[in-house]
């Protein structure tokens, strides 16, 4: 087994956790701060009334760090494709988007996560929204055959970006657009880049800018531009790490380690200000 299917074995392991955890439900990390699940949709910046029409199941399972569709202009009859696609919050956005006329399509690799998306898919009535099992680095999907790209806070977990980016390029149709968030970092500490829990929590596996956007230029795309960016402060990151993997209690390194110590999204979050931020990133395959 590679380095690089450990990796994503260990992310979807983590992100299956974290879906199937109770809500709420006492999934601190060594007695700490409780489980936020839940919190990073209000920090992601949907606005209230995109949350309250969708399922509740929809918006405690969000993992994102952006609101991706806020910055687009799809249209109906369109067909978009949402990368990492998670419990499904950016499907059922898009579903609506798009229309009947339209299509669209979510990746995801962890199964807890696609039955957690298709049971809210099923609860939002929807029928032009599927979810196909795969990797991101290999997309289940035709060669110029969506109109959009979406992904949110995740490929950061890649451990091979330049293969996605090249995907990304691949599944595009001519004049396609791709409009990410996700997390970009500058000058992490080397314990942290070492971290599986905080690569799973969006944190190590992230580049900075520079090379995200040399990456997406490297696969072909054009015009690439950062529309927003969000730094978070210390009690923002602190809930935004907590959150990404809400039932830490097994998780190997997480307890007892004097560098950690029992509130170590806290102390993470204070040791990273400044150092990390969310992007929403465009990019149009010519
Ligand atoms: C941080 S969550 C984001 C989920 C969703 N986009 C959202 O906004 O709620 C990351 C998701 O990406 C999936 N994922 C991570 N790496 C992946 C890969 N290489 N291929 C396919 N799915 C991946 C995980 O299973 C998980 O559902």
């Amino acid at each position: 087994m590679s380095d690089k299917t450990e990796i994503r074995e260990r992310v979807s392991k983590d992100y299956a956790r974290a879906v199937t955890a109770q809500t709420g439900g006492g999934g601190a990390c060594c007695g700490g701060a409780p489980a936020q699940k839940g919190v990073v949709a209000k920090l992601a910046g949907y606005s209230d009334a995109e949350l309250t029409a969708l399922p509740p199941e929809a918006v405690v399972n969000s993992f994102g760090c952006g609101n991706p569709l806020a910055f687009s202009s799809v249209k109906e009859g369109q067909t978009v494709l949402d990368l990492g696609s998670g419990a499904g919050i950016d499907l059922l956005l898009a579903a609506r988007k798009v229309g009947p006329a339209g299509r669209v399509i979510g990746v995801d690799m962890t199964d807890e996560m696609i039955a957690k998306a298709n049971e809210n898919i099923a609860a939002s009535k929807l029928q032009n929204v599927v979810v196909r099992k795969g990797i991101i680095e290999e997309l289940p999907v035709d060669t110029a055959s969506v109109d959009w790209v979406i992904s949110n806070c995740v490929i950061n977990l890649s451990p091979e970006k330049p293969r996605v980016f090249g995907e990304i390029a691949r599944v595009l149709k001519s004049g396609g657009t791709m409009i990410v968030s996700d997390i970009v970092a500058e000058n992490l500490p080397p314990e942290v880049l070492k971290s599986p829990i905080l690569h799973s929590s969006c944190v190590a596996g992230a580049i900075s800018e520079k090379d995200y956007i040399a990456g997406l230029e490297a696969a072909g795309l054009v015009d690439v531009e950062v529309l927003d960016r969000l730094a978070y402060d210390s009690n923002q990151l602190e809930s935004f790490i907590g959150s990404e993997l809400a039932d830490l209690k097994e998780a190997p390194g997480c307890c007892g380690s004097s560098a950690r110590g029992g509130d170590w999204a806290k102390k993470w979050a204070s040791n990273l200000t400044g150092k990390i931020w969310s992007m929403k990133v465009k990019a149009r395959k010519p």
